[in-house]
């Protein structure tokens, strides 16, 4: 079963092949991060302009890699939530457009279940790719940490899952782009404060921990903490505007920040993540999302976690087309219902 994967729920336009969900042949992202960087954040309508502009030339480029053709292709995956409304319908139509006039079968799916579909693919001919060999066993535990959603699954079996806890407010990835934004980093602020906190001490300030439900998480207090400390550091009160605490703040006060910001972080997933470990037992933890490339959160769960860790690689942690194309290869093996490509709608909102 050899599926093409769209996936354009934010400023990537990706698309990619992967065979019966694991062989990955092709992936090819074209991201529109750099007309952001200015703001400071994605701009939804320069985001969907930029899908129109890249995805035929994605599109072609991802057969191209697969040194494959629309006649070797079993059927179309696309993403159709939850993500940016303009984003998500230049790939949604795209896609009903191609099931439509190549005559696949379309297959709609949901982009956070794709964040932890990526940690399935366990083979490529593709270089630059490290590829863990692994058959990620069940009961399995689900650590999804990305831009927009932190949640904690448990999978009984594949795509047979209950979602355990969720985020109340941010996500963890907003948390790291709002502190980085603070601490005048730049956009994206993931990587930026994980570069930052190298040079810092992530014990120079106690910053607080949310107290939410068992499994649940909240990063809005956190954020709010990260903005008073940095007030406080300059000796400034709490009205004191945030646009300007970049340039009042030293080099060393940044990096302390960003690291004790990072350590919180990532204690705030790894307690939580501790306590379903004692109470399920599961016999494999994924780890998905944007934020499963920061390393200190990586480090932490190795030294937590009693049984298989799974991480994909970094390529396939922020969002691309091949965790789209696996998570499709993986629902028709399954018998999920197919899509229908006259009606099939973006779902901005869609949950796991
Ligand atoms: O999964 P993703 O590509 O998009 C969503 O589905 O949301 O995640 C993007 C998020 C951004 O918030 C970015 O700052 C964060 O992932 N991120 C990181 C790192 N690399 C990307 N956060 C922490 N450390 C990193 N190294
Ligand atoms: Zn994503």
């Amino acid at each position: 079963m050899r599926v093409l994967g769209i996936e354009t729920s934010c400023d990537e336009t990706a698309v990619a092949i992967v065979d019966d969900g694991i062989d990955m042949k092709s992936n090819i992202v074209a991201s529109s991060m750099r007309l952001h960087v200015k703001y400071g954040g994605v701009v939804p309508e320069i985001a969907a302009r930029s899908h129109i502009e890249a995805i035929i030339p994605t599109l072609q480029e991802a057969i191209e890699q697969a040194r494959t053709s629309w006649e070797e292709i079993d059927a179309i995956a696309v993403t159709y939530g939850a993500g940016l409304g303009g984003s998500l319908l230049i790939g949604v139509l795209t896609a009903r457009t191609l099931a439509i006039t190549k005559n696949k079968p379309l297959i709609g799916c949901n982009h956070v279940l794709g964040h932890i579909y990526a940690n399935f693919i366990r083979k490529t001919d593709l270089g630059n790719y490290k590829i863990v060999d692994h058959n990620p066993e069940f009961p399995m535990l689900a650590v999804v940490v990305s831009g927009g959603h932190t949640q904690l699954a448990l999978f009984e079996s594949h795509l047979k899952y209950r979602l355990l806890g969720r985020t109340q407010d941010d996500a963890i990835g907003e948390a790291f782009d709002k502190v980085a934004k603070i601490l005048g980093l730049p956009y994206p602020g993931g990587p930026s404060i994980a570069e930052a906190a190298l040079k810092g001490d992530g014990q120079a300030f106690k910053l607080p921990k949310a107290r939410v439900g068992k499994y649940d998480f909240s990063f809005s207090g956190l954020k709010t903490a990260v903005l008073r400390l940095a007030q406080e550091q300059i000796g400034e009160s709490f009205d004191f505007p945030s646009y300007r605490l970049p340039e009042r703040l030293n080099e060393g006060q940044k990096a302390n920040i960003a690291a004790s910001f990072q350590r919180i972080a990532v204690e705030t997933i790894t307690d939580k993540v501790s306590v379903a470990i004692d109470e399920f037992n599961p016999k494999s933890i994924v780890l998905a999302g944007g934020v499963a490339a920061n390393m200190a959160l990586r480090t932490k769960l190795k030294t937590i976690v009693p049984c298989p860790l799974i991480i994909p690689d970094i390529k396939l942690c922020t969002d691309n087309g091949a965790m789209i194309a696996a998570l499709g290869g993986w629902q028709i093996k399954n018998h999920l219902p197919l899509a229908d490509p006259y009606t099939l709608d973006i779902a901005p909102n869609l949950t796991m």
